[in-house]
């Protein structure tokens, strides 16, 4: 990988304020001097900025507490995106699925394309909790319909499990992650879903994270969600 890239992903700068780096000498590599921003970096390389070691991390991962009105998506000409909300420079990051521009909480974003990949699988199936809100009562048999399965059209909704916290709240748990899933769930049932937040994706809960909010995936958390990730 090219030096000036190196630096720029590892959010020195942009590739322009890291050349300037370069081109100031602040930049050694294996203790020498580089003023050649496309300069070859190998993984035995040793770069650092003024003496400060800058290893190089491949893959990054983050939770976002999101707020309603953005999209997730890289960009959008109407609304503003959730990768606004991640002082990350990684252009490589992308979300693990997607929640409606009207429903906020728990998502991931990762530039590994193979968790990615994996989490999304329908054979993997991570339970995702939700809180919900309903224009009706949310009737007294929902919570045996809904494990039982509902017929959605397309498809049947695998057995999921909702806990009535009121007349018109309760919290769901589902398995996949099909378009609107939760919202069609309820529609099924007589009821309009007036307020959704994802609550928990899998071990990762929403706590300590304020809307808007992100953090780092630990590395104990990275490695439950790769848990049952085939290695190749
Ligand atoms: N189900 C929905 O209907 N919307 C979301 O944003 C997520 C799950």
């Amino acid at each position: 990988m090219r030096l000036d890239k190196y630096l720029a992903d590892m959010s020195l700068g942009t590739r322009s304020e890291v050349k300037e780096l370069i081109r100031k000498g602040k930049i050694t590599v294996n203790g020498k001097t580089v003023k050649d921003a496309s300069l070859q970096i190998k993984e035995s390389d040793s770069v650092a900025c003024e003496g400060q070691e800058v290893s190089y991390v491949e893959c990054e991962y983050y939770l976002l507490n999101k707020p309603k009105g953005y999209i997730c998506a890289l960009e959008d000409k109407r609304h503003p995106v959730i990768m606004e909300l991640i002082r990350s420079r990684r252009k490589d990051l992308v979300p693990v699925g997607r929640l409606d521009l009207d429903t906020e909480g728990a998502i991931l974003l990762t530039n590994d394309g193979q968790l990615n990949h994996f989490l999304l699988s329908p054979k993997n199936h991570v339970p995702k909790t939700y809180y919900a809100e309903t224009d009706k009562p949310i009737p007294e048999e929902a919570p045996e319909l809904f494990e039982k399965g509902l017929d959605l059209g397309d498809f049947t909704s695998a057995p999921a499990r909702l806990k009535i916290l009121g007349e018109n709240k309760a919290e769901l748990t589902i398995h996949e992650g099909k378009f609107h899933q939760v919202k069609r769930m309820f529609e099924k049932v007589g009821c309009t879903v007036t307020c959704l937040r994802r609550l928990r994706f899998g071990e990762l809960t929403l706590d300590g994270l304020q809307t808007g909010e992100f953090r780092s995936l630990t590395e104990e958390e990275i490695k439950t969600l790769k848990k049952d990730q085939p290695s190749d």
